[in-house]
Parts: C-alpha cells; structure tokens; sequence
C-alpha cells in the first residue's frame, strides 16, 4: 500500500513539471509575440496571422498546462499535507500572481486583436522578467523550503 502511494506521487509529481515546463515556455513566448504583432499594421493579413498565432499558443499550450499544473499540485499538495505549511503559502501566492500574468496576457492578445498597441515593445521585453521572478521564487520555496 505504502508502494503504491508512493508511485503516485512521483507520477503525480512528474506530470506536476512537465506541465509547469509548458506553461513557463508559453508565458516566456506569447510576449515575444506580441512583439513581432505590434509591428504589423492593424487591420493587416499580418496582423490576422499574429492574432491566430498567439490564440493556438494559448489554445494549445498555455490554457492546458495552467489547469493541469493547478490540478496536479493542488493534487501534490493534498497528498503531502502541504496546505498548512509556511513554504507552501508563498508558492501558492507566487502561483496565483503568474496565473494573474497569464490572464493579463490574454487581454492584452485581446487587445492587440482590436488594434490596440498599449506598450512599446521595449516594455514587451522587459516583462519576461514577471515569469522569470515568479519561477526562482516558486521552485526556492518548493525545494529549499525555508519556512
Ligand atoms: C496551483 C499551482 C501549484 C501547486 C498547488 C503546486 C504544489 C506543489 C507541491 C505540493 C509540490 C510537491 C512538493 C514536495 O513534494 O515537497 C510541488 C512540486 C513542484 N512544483 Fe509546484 N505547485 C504549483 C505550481 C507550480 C509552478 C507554477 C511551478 C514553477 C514555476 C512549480 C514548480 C514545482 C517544482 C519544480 C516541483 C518539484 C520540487 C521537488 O520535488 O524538488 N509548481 N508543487
């Protein structure tokens, strides 16, 4: 019996980082696109194939690997008895601010669809440092567990 939940909750645990390692690679890409969008004409074919672009990355990728990381930790996280623990507080306040980010991102696609350009692409650049922060601190406190 111990056997068995142990198995479990490396597979739970392997799943856990294949899907944060999708997630991440797509909030590290979208804003590059969005990049290369803003320089296309609104109204363009160009700026079509953009809007199609980012709306598969997120159809394919992003959506699905943030609902399985969130299932699969929240999973991780009831098996191991995590909740009540001061490590796990601050990954979880870590966690929703990315799953703030990935929101914020769509609406910015969403509005990048309608021709609006709201930052230069200088400032697109400087935002890939939000998943970068958010990651070192989520995987120090995920494995150092200082408190
Ligand atoms: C709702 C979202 C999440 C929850 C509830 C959650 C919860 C957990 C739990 C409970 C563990 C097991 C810890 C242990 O066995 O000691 C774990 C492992 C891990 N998590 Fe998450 N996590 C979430 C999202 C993320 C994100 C966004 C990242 C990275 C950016 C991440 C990175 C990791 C890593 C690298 C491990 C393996 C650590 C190790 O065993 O050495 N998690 N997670």
């Amino acid at each position: 019996m111990d056997w068995i939940l142990a198995m479990t909750y490396l597979w739970l645990k392997a799943g856990h980082i294949i899907f944060v390692i999708f997630w991440m690679a797509g909030l590290f890409m979208l804003p590059r696109f969005f990049v290369y969008h803003q320089e296309a004409e609104p109204g363009s074919a160009e700026n079509a194939l953009w809007v199609e672009r980012e709306a598969r990355l997120l159809r394919i990728i992003l959506w699905p690997s943030l609902v399985l990381t969130w299932v699969l930790g929240l999973l991780l996280a009831y098996s191991i008895g995590a909740l009540a623990e001061g490590w796990f507080h601050l990954k979880f306040a870590a966690v929703l601010a990315l799953s703030g980010y990935h929101v914020w991102l769509v609406g910015y696609h969403n509005a990048l669809a309608t021709g609006e350009r709201r930052l230069s692409g200088k400032q697109l650049r400087l935002l890939n440092e939000v998943p970068g922060v958010a990651a070192a601190l989520i995987v120090i406190m995920v494995v150092v567990k200082p408190f």
